[in-house]
Parts: structure tokens; C-alpha cells; sequence
């Protein structure tokens, strides 16, 4: 049995392809090719057009993906408003893994939406895997720390979602200093937004151990070697 890339890694640093970037028209191929090439698992970006701005995939998605690419790990990442109702549905659709946002359970303009930790507990029921996101304007607070070891993952966003191609931002490095320490070995530490050649030895020097990645890998000519790259090997 191979080791479940979350919770017990096979790999120090992993790398999970974004299909945001793929060619939607080719995505069984091209999700393929990149498993072959050595992405360690898919990352499927979930977006509500209210939450961000854009509106991308479902949970159709998600089961076609999960047709064609039966072994793979699935990291579904869901840029949206009301989480609670996509856990069932994604879980129906073959997802692994499952992360939603911390502005979506405790919104800056308004009420506390739903109970973060509650959501953990139903993530896990439905037989997934459980991940936080940060956007780069939220501090890492005292209680969102307080929150961290109910996870199985925790991604710190480094650009605001919405859209692949965007221009990684610096300064969110900062936050693995202040979450890696209080990770356990079951637990992983996730970068997404604006990952490439150029940026992913220093999401690796801050303890970053899995790297989403879009364009990097679906709009470079050698898959391969842009995993490698962003690997660091
Ligand atoms: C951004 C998404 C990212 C995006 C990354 O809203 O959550 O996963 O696909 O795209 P790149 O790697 O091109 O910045
Ligand atoms: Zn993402």
C-alpha cells in the first residue's frame, strides 16, 4: 500500500498540479500526462463566482477527473462561500481531500458563518481529508492557530484567489514561520498561487512541503522537468 500523501508522505516536498490550468478541452490527457510525469496528486480549484470572482469547476468535474485518473490523489480546493453544502457532493465525486477558507467561516463584514471545526468533523466523516486556507490579507491569528490542529492540511494562499497566472506574493512566506512549528508529522503545509521556477526554493526554505502549482506545469513544454524544478530535484 502506498504512503497517503497527506498524512504519511512518501516525499519532502510535493507537488500538486493545478488543472485550473490545463486544456479543459484535453483535461483526461493532460491530467495523465502530468500524474506521469511525477505530480504527486490534482489540484482541483473550486471557485463560486462569489466567494472570488470567477466560476470554474464542480463536483461533475471531480467525478470525470476521478473516472480517467482512477489512482490519483485528488486536493480539491474550494474558493467558495458555503463549503458545508459541496462536502457530500465532492466526497459522492471521488475527492480526497477537501480544504476550504477561513474567510468563509469568519467573514471580516459579517457574522461568524459556520463553525470551522464542525466542518473538520464532517470533511472527515465523508472519508476525506480536511485543509484551512489563509488569503494574503488575513493574519494568522491566535485563533486561527488555535484551529490548526484539527487539520490534516493547512494552505496559506500566496495571491488572492481567483485566477491562475497571477504574481506570487513574498511576504505570506512569513506565516509558515509562524504554522510549521505547530505541525505535527501527520500534518502538511501547503503554498498555492503564483508557484514556479523561481519562487519554489524559497516556499521550500520556509517549510512549505506541498507546492500547488498551475501554469507552471500545464503551460510549460516538459511537464517532467517542471515538477522537477519546482520540486528542487
Ligand atoms: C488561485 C488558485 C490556484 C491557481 C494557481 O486562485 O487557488 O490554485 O490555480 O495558479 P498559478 O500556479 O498559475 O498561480
Ligand atoms: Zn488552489
Amino acid at each position: 500500500m502506498t504512503a497517503h500523501p497527506i498524512t504519511s508522505p512518501a516525499k519532502s516536498t510535493q507537488i500538486s498540479a493545478s488543472i485550473l490550468s490545463a486544456d479543459f478541452g484535453k483535461l483526461a490527457d493532460e491530467s495523465t500526462a502530468v500524474l506521469q510525469a511525477g505530480a504527486d496528486m490534482l489540484h482541483l480549484d473550486v471557485m463560486d463566482g462569489h466567494f472570488v470572482p470567477n466560476l470554474t469547476m464542480g463536483p461533475d468535474l471531480c467525478w470525470a477527473v476521478r473516472h480517467h485518473c482512477p489512482d490519483a490523489f485528488l486536493d480539491v480546493h474550494l474558493m467558495v462561500s458555503d463549503p458545508e453544502r459541496f462536502v457530500e457532493p465532492f466526497a459522492k465525486a471521488g475527492a480526497d481531500h477537501f480544504t476550504f477558507h477561513i474567510e468563509a467561516a469568519w467573514p471580516t463584514e459579517a457574522p461568524i458563518a459556520f463553525d470551522p471545526l464542525q466542518l473538520v468533523a464532517t470533511i472527515h466523516e465523508h472519508g476525506m481529508t480536511a485543509g484551512l486556507a489563509i488569503n494574503p490579507p488575513t493574519d494568522v491569528s491566535p485563533a486561527f492557530l488555535d484551529l490548526v490542529t484539527a487539520f490534516d492540511m493547512i494552505l496559506v494562499m500566496s495571491v488572492n484567489p481567483g485566477y491562475s497566472g497571477q504574481s506570487f506574493i513574498a511576504e505570506v512566506l512569513d506565516k509558515a514561520g509562524q504554522i510549521k512549528p505547530l505541525l505535527r508529522a501527520d500534518q502538511r503545509l501547503e503554498i498555492d498561487g503564483g508557484v514556479n521556477g523561481t519562487t519554489a526554493a524559497a516556499c521550500r526554505e520556509a517549510g512549505f512541503d506541498i507546492l500547488a502549482a498551475a501554469s507552471a506545469v500545464f503551460k510549460s513544454t516538459d511537464y517532467r522537468a517542471a515538477i522537477e524544478q519546482l520540486r528542487g530535484c
